[in-house]
């Protein structure tokens, strides 16, 4: 049991939430407005979403955008903090694996 309530059962809810719809690596996912991208994949009991370098899943640390832990690539733009991104309907997240070079085989810097 992780202990995240899932929004459908929130019971501090007072009004029916507004559903919204975005993918994770191309898979449907549903949240609610007002939502981080990361309140949504934790309230789907998804706790990592990306791979660091060393090989490492990160997802939430800070939660609140100083930590870099909660990147993905939302809509195209990598390195979005899921923690700051408010979700809106039609996000396309994706994870991030860092053990794979960049297109360009440069070197990565290593990430916590
Ligand atoms: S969890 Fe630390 S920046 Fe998002």
């Amino acid at each position: 049991m992780s202990g995240i309530v899932p929004w459908r059962t929130d019971p501090i809810r007072p009004d029916e939430p507004e559903p919204l719809h975005l993918t994770v690596d191309g898979e449907p996912v549903e949240g609610v407005r007002g939502q981080s991208i990361a309140g949504v994949l934790l309230a789907q009991g998804r706790t990592a979403w990306r791979t660091t370098t060393a090989g490492r899943p990160r997802g939430v640390f800070c939660g609140i955008g100083v930590c870099f832990d909660c990147i993905a690539t939302v809509n195209g733009e990598s390195d979005v903090r899921l923690c700051l991104r408010r979700a809106c309907d039609g996000d396309a997240v994706e994870t991030q694996d860092d053990t794979v070079p960049a297109r360009d085989d440069a070197p990565k810097g290593d990430r916590p």
